[in-house]
């Protein structure tokens, strides 16, 4: 099937999303090449930077349904564009962390790269005005933004994916620092992963230098974005792409 683009729904930091000519239950992601950090501070434009963030999460998506974990994916065309199941979002971040990095390291002043075992699963509410702010059960129940079934449910398969997530980095020669996702809900009622998962949303180190990959370049001035982006498509697809 060739899936058309209707109209513009939505468009984030660095996403448009479209309703699809008559398919009410889809919606098309095209990704951009804009990158924003510190809740849209620091932005910049930059080339490649939306494809190889949609194919590194097709690949993703793919390989985490072959693991028995869906998601919205429904495919990725030739002009990429990512056609998905359409969910009724839920307003949360689910941060899952294996290593010490980023705002734990500063909240708490640990060693940046110190394992964590268990990984850590962390919410935060998606709310721009306000930062998106962390957010406790107790908060996001009172706040009406999820039940606890609900939150449950995306602690679960956010460790579920880390699980499968930390078996696949390692044998590419990247570390899996941590990462965010997003879910919703289909037209079943059924609780799906969404959004995306690539570098713009994930802290990957060359395992064996230690060298930032992932939009860190972008947030300190480390490095080239697509250099680093480029490299983590590379190493990935030569274990996950079809031959
Ligand atoms: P943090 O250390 O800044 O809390 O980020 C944890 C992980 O979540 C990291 O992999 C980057 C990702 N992330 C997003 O995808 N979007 C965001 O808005 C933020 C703050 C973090």
């Amino acid at each position: 099937v060739n899936y058309q683009k209707s109209d513009l729904i939505y468009e984030g930091k660095a996403k448009k999303v479209f309703a699809v000519t008559g398919h009410s239950d889809l919606i098309i992601q095209e990704f951009k090449n804009s990158l924003t950090a510190f809740n849209g501070e620091k932005k910049a434009s930059v080339d490649k930077k939306g494809q190889l963030n949609i194919s590194i999460s097709t690949m993703l998506f793919k390989y985490l349904a072959t693991r028995g974990i869906p998601s919205h994916w429904v495919k990725t065309d030739e002009n990429l564009n990512m056609v998905c199941k359409k969910l009724k979002m839920i307003p949360v971040e689910v941060v899952v962390r294996n290593f010490v990095a980023g705002s734990l390291k500063k909240k708490f002043n640990k060693p940046e790269g110190e394992p964590i075992q268990p990984a850590l699963v962390e919410l935060y509410f998606k709310a721009d005005d306000l930062g998106d702010p962390f957010i406790s059960d107790e908060q996001a129940k009172w706040l009406k933004v999820s039940d606890q079934a609900t939150l449950d449910s995306l602690k679960k398969l956010a460790l579920q994916i880390n699980k499968e997530l930390t078996e696949i980095f390692p044998k590419v020669g990247l570390k899996l620092v941590d990462f965010k996702l997003e879910f919703g809900i289909d037209s079943d009622g059924k609780v799906l992963l969404g959004d995306e998962i690539s570098p713009d949303t994930c802290r990957l180190w060359d395992l064996k230098t230690g060298e930032k990959l992932d939009k860190d370049r972008f947030r300190y001035d480390l490095g080239d974005v697509v250099e680093g982006y480029q490299k983590i498509f590379d190493k990935l697809s030569k274990l996950l792409e079809e031959k």
